[in-house]
């Protein structure tokens, strides 16, 4: 990623803060509607997960300039999820399903260099996951 990237990333997640619960609702609802048969691998009610996914990345995004600061927690996550029986491909999914939800929540701030910002970024967080993900399977 460029220092202007990871810019374009911070900028943009101060957007999403404020609205993370519509953004978590947007991800997932796309997310089980594109691939209906990945529900069943998460809990009935995703309160709690809608949470915790993003609190885990605010913390990548809010450390791309610092990977030293998240790779730990990183590693230790794609590890947990190789157990939660998710695969390479799910990543990509996830991934889709994310920059939809970002589009519809940040609107027009959603620029393509944004969009583009936001896709390496998650290309780092998941490169990483499955990376660990696979070396543990
Ligand atoms: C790439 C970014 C991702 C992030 C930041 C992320 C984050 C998280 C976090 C923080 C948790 C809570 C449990 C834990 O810490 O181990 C979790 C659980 C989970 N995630 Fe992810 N995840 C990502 C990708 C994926 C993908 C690609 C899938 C595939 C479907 C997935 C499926 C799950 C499942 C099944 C659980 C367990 C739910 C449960 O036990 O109820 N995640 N994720």
């Amino acid at each position: 990623m460029t220092p202007e990237q990871i810019n374009l990333v911070h900028d943009s997640f101060r957007k999403v803060t404020p609205i993370s619960e519509d953004i978590a609702d947007l991800f997932y609802g796309r997310l089980f509607d594109l691939e209906p048969q990945l529900r069943p691998l998460f809990a009935e009610d995703m309160g709690g997960q809608k949470k915790k996914f993003m609190q885990m990345l605010e913390l990548v995004m809010k450390c791309l300039n610092a990977p030293g600061r998240f790779l730990p927690a990183v590693v230790a996550l794609g590890q947990r999820h190789s157990g939660y029986g998710v695969t390479p491909a799910h990543y990509t999914c996830v991934g889709e399903a994310l920059m939809w939800a970002l589009h519809q929540g940040l609107g027009e701030a959603f620029t393509e260099d944004v969009q583009m910002a936001w896709v390496a970024a998650y290309g780092t967080l998941a490169d990483v996951m499955i990376g660990a993900g696979s070396e543990q399977a």
